[in-house]
């Protein structure tokens, strides 16, 4: 298990406890964050599970492939340095505590 909070871009944030081997974007539909949609269910397909992940965390990340780097130009939202995709972002013991922050608009 491990700690992950969502912050909204109003400020507003959810810290959910989830298990190792899900998603960031799994956990965040079942719990319902606002702003993170999964339309595609985390095949890299729709980039509406974008998010900003704090410094400290995104380096802990493994290296972005191809796909997620070419569906995140398609991203509503501005796309920046610290921008991923959260069906990509797996819990483990290295990510317990993770911050990562959800972009104005998704769609
Ligand atoms: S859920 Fe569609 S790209 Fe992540």
């Amino acid at each position: 298990m491990g700690m992950v909070t969502f912050i909204a871009h109003d400020g507003s944030s959810q810290t959910l406890d989830i298990p190792d081997g899900t998603s960031l974007m799994h956990a965040a539909i079942l719990s319902g964050v606002p702003d993170i949609l999964g339309e595609c269910g985390g095949s890299q397909m729709c980039a509406t599970c974008h998010v900003y992940v704090d410094a400290p965390w995104l380096a802990l990340l493994p290296a972005m492939q191809a796909p997620e780097d070419g569906m995140l130009e398609s991203a509503t939202s501005e796309r920046r340095a610290e921008s991923r995709l959260s069906c990509q972002i797996v819990m483990s013991p290295a990510l317990d505590g993770i911050v990562v922050r959800t972009p104005p608009t998704q769609v």
